[in-house]
């Protein structure tokens, strides 16, 4: 799977269907040669093809046979004859900022090591994977950059990720990006990148690639509501089955940056990594620094197979712990049926309906902790408010037990309020704050500073007090504002740029002691809705509320392009009441049931206050959800009808002892006199024969695939999920 060949000095990095390929230059350049299908040898003579821009290009000490200003570079780095963007900066204890790594050694590994305080991709056993770390150093300086690779030949998926080591004198490290890589004939991508804003995650923008950088970012601390760490580079007529794409996705949940920057040789320079605005990280003599990991796909089937092989990755070996592989809860949560405006009784009432449609838990949203009766105080403050809870937790927990149900809980543990909090009154350092500045506000609130381990440790403690303290089964862990005003009192002031690196080192600190020790806890990651969905949380996490938009037209679009990076196993989904609170829209109890389904499902509005038919209907979907569930949660994703070039939006899953398809189906916007228009599955075995189990008819596969299923004369917001069974 990895080798190293002597003769032409080159790397191989085989996944079962991709070839990855390092070369090393005599000089001890790393040049990126090849990324695409698999192939079987390596010809050393077409490296001298370089050559012919020699004369055209700065020059690097020593060499006459390439310049590194037009050679694919593996790990570019700033300062020298390259030009283009760097992948990697510093500046040395004599203000010089121009570093020369060189090939110095290199060590291929079976299977894969954690990376130190970071989420990442793991192995278990029997699965193929072997790993390979390159060493370069920079002599004068003795700073070692170890590039590490994991190939899991198996999911056709490549890591990478960067440690770097002082043994000389003190540094800075101003950029050190996850992964660069240089493909030829740039021209012939788009750059797609996801973006949005709260209400409105992860809408898909696809432009072609320009001569010039071009780039998504975050800049506040958090992976957010505007942009994913995510980011492919189709070719322009690549569609969801066809093409060439390149995939990087980003375990990271802080400020990255992703993008590429296509030079006048056409080559488009590729990276994704921890943005490096406002960024630094000082190594004294001795000290290490740990990027993040990289997570990388080719597939030449389209945007379709990038996104089945990333979200296998992520379903199987980056989500953890009890949850991954079974079924989760389906669920009520009482957040837009009561807001901050519940009482034991409301919620009761609402448990007792959930009882009766057949959900399996229900969840105690914002607002049981402290004074907190709107969203202006009390966050750090986790213990109940007896006065609006006076059976407490516990008691409230034991009542949802006894009807057959589980009890979960919300939380803001990163979070502090000014205002009526006994946390702020003893520790108003705590929060992230300039200071001898007013730091502004988001939703009335500020952001605890978890670069202190103090402040870690006190979440832990008071999480976990609670935790304790009743038959909790579920945790949605929220984080509603952007980080501001960030400056940690403990930190020098050279060092205040670490603060959102350690910031994030803190929380994952935090997350991943609570869950270990909470392992029969099933946690929900939430951020004002879907401003935190990454691969990294998913580490901790298996699932993360996608939106606070729950209007069943916008999740089609939300989801849709949550699902490029992201599987559906990770999107929690809920039916919602109509007129929808976000947009005022009404659509059919069907229709919203229907793009539920798919995700973690469950219910967000008042039960109680439903009439018989529709507790029926969400009863009847209830039990579509727990036969499905296994199909949409670990089978394939093939995405059919795209709602954002249509007014239509369609999928199909095919589970994975692929016996079972399921097509869900969606009418964005009818017109009148509707198109005459079929759905073509795809993924299918077309020599099989498939029954649709409401109605028997028996198609084969191929039919399927080639001529479809009729579209109807169907209405707005009309929606239809049909299974088909292997005969
Ligand atoms: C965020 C979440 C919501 C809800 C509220 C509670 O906005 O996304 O689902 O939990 O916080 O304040």
């Amino acid at each position: 799977m990895i080798s190293f060949d002597q003769n032409t000095s080159t790397f191989k990095l085989d996944t079962k269907n991709t070839s990855y390929i390092i070369g090393m230059t005599s000089v001890g350049h790393l040049l990126h040669l090849y990324w695409g299908n698999k192939i079987d040898d390596v010809c050393e003579k077409d490296r001298f093809i370089l050559i012919r821009h020699k004369n055209q290009s700065p020059m690097d000490p020593g060499l006459n046979m390439y310049s590194t200003n037009v050679a694919p570079m593996e790990y570019p780095t700033h300062g020298g004859a390259d030009l283009r963007a760097p992948a990697f900066e510093c500046v040395f204890d004599d203000g010089s900022a121009v570093p020369q790594p060189k090939y110095k050694g290199y060590k291929i590994t079976e299977g894969k090591q954690p990376l130190n305080g970071l989420p990442c991709t793991y192995v278990e056993d029997g699965d193929k994977v072997q790993s390979l770390e390159i060493e370069l150093v920079d002599e004068p300086k003795d700073l070692h950059i170890f590039l590490n690779y994991s190939v899991f030949e198996d999911y056709d998926i490549i890591t990478r990720s960067v440690r770097v080591e002082n043994r000389g004198p003190k540094c800075k490290l101003n950029a050190c990006l996850s992964a660069s890589v240089d493909i030829p004939e740039g021209r012939k991508y788009d750059f797609v990148h996801l973006d949005g804003c709260w209400g409105r995650e992860r809408h898909v923008s696809r432009n072609p690639i320009f001569c010039g950088t071009q780039y998504v970012d975050m800049k506040n601390g958090c992976s957010g509501h505007y942009h994913t760490p995510f980011a492919c580079f189709p070719e322009h007529n690549a569609d969801e089955n066809n093409g060439i794409v390149y995939g990087m996705g980003l375990m990271w949940s802080g400020d990255f940056i992703v993008g590429a920057q296509m030079d006048s040789y056409d080559t488009m320079r590729t990276f994704i990594g921890i943005n490096s605005f406002g960024f630094g990280y000082t190594l004294e003599t001795g000290d290490t620094f740990q990027s993040p990991e990289a997570v990388l796909v080719y597939s030449n089937h389209g945007l379709g197979e990038m996104s089945r092989r990333m979200h296998r990755i992520a379903r199987q070996r980056i989500c953890r712990g009890k949850f991954r592989d079974i079924e989760r809860y389906a669920l009520i949560n009482n957040w837009e049926a009561t807001y901050f405006d519940f009482t034991p009784e409301k919620i009761i009432a609402i448990a007792d309906k959930a009882k009766e449609i057949g959900l399996d838990l229900l969840v105690l949203d914002d607002g049981w902790f402290g004074k907190r009766n709107n969203d202006r105080s009390s966050l750090g403050d986790w213990f109940v408010n007896t006065e609006k809870l006076p059976c407490g937790l516990d008691g409230l927990a034991n009542e949802i037990n006894k009807r057959g149900m589980k009890f979960g809980l919300w939380f803001e543990p990163e979070m502090i309020s000014p205002k009526d909090c006994k946390l702020y009154e003893k520790h108003p350092e705590w929060a992230l704050h300039i200071p001898g500045r007013e730091p502004s506000l988001g939703r009335w609130q500020l952001t605890l500073d978890l670069s202190r381990e103090d402040v870690c440790d006190y979440i832990i403690d008071s999480v976990s007090n609670i935790l304790n303290s009743a038959n909790i089964e579920y945790v949605k862990w929220d984080m509603n504002r952007y980080m501001s005003d960030v400056y940690s009192e403990l930190l020098e002031p050279e060092r205040q740029c670490e603060v959102k690196y350690r910031y994030m080192l803190g929380l994952y600190r935090v997350m991943d002691t609570i869950t270990s020790r909470f392992p029969n806890i099933l946690f929900e990651s939430c951020a004002g809705g879907g401003g935190r969905f990454d691969l990294a949380l998913l580490h901790y996490m298996p699932q993360t509320w996608t939106s606070d938009d729950s209007d069943a037209v916008e999740r089609l679009y939300i989801q849709y392009g949550t699902s490029l990076c992201y599987p559906y196993s990770s999107m929690g989904a809920h039916v919602s009441v109509c007129p929808n609170h976000q947009v005022g829209r009404t659509t059919p109890l069907k229709m919203r049931g229907d793009v539920a389904l798919p995700g973690q499902f469950g219910f967000e509005l008042d039960l109680s206050k439903m009439t018989e038919e529709e507790l029926a209907e969400a009863k009847a979907m209830l039990k579509q959800y727990k036969e499905m569930g296994a199909i949409f949660h670990r089978g394939d994703l093939y995405r059919i009808d795209n709602p954002f070039d249509s007014r239509f939006s369609s999928l199909n899953f095919v589970s994975e002892d692929k016996n079972t398809v399921v097509l869900c189906r969606y009418v964005v916007k009818a017109v009148p006199s509707c198109p005459y228009k079929f759905t073509k599955l795809q993924g299918l075995q077309p020599d099989v024969i498939y029954v649709n189990r409401e109605n028997q008819n028996e198609y084969s596969g191929r039919f399927l695939m080639e001529v479809g299923i009729p579209w109807g004369y169907w209405k707005d917001h009309e929606s239809q999920i049909i299974v088909f069974d292997k005969k």
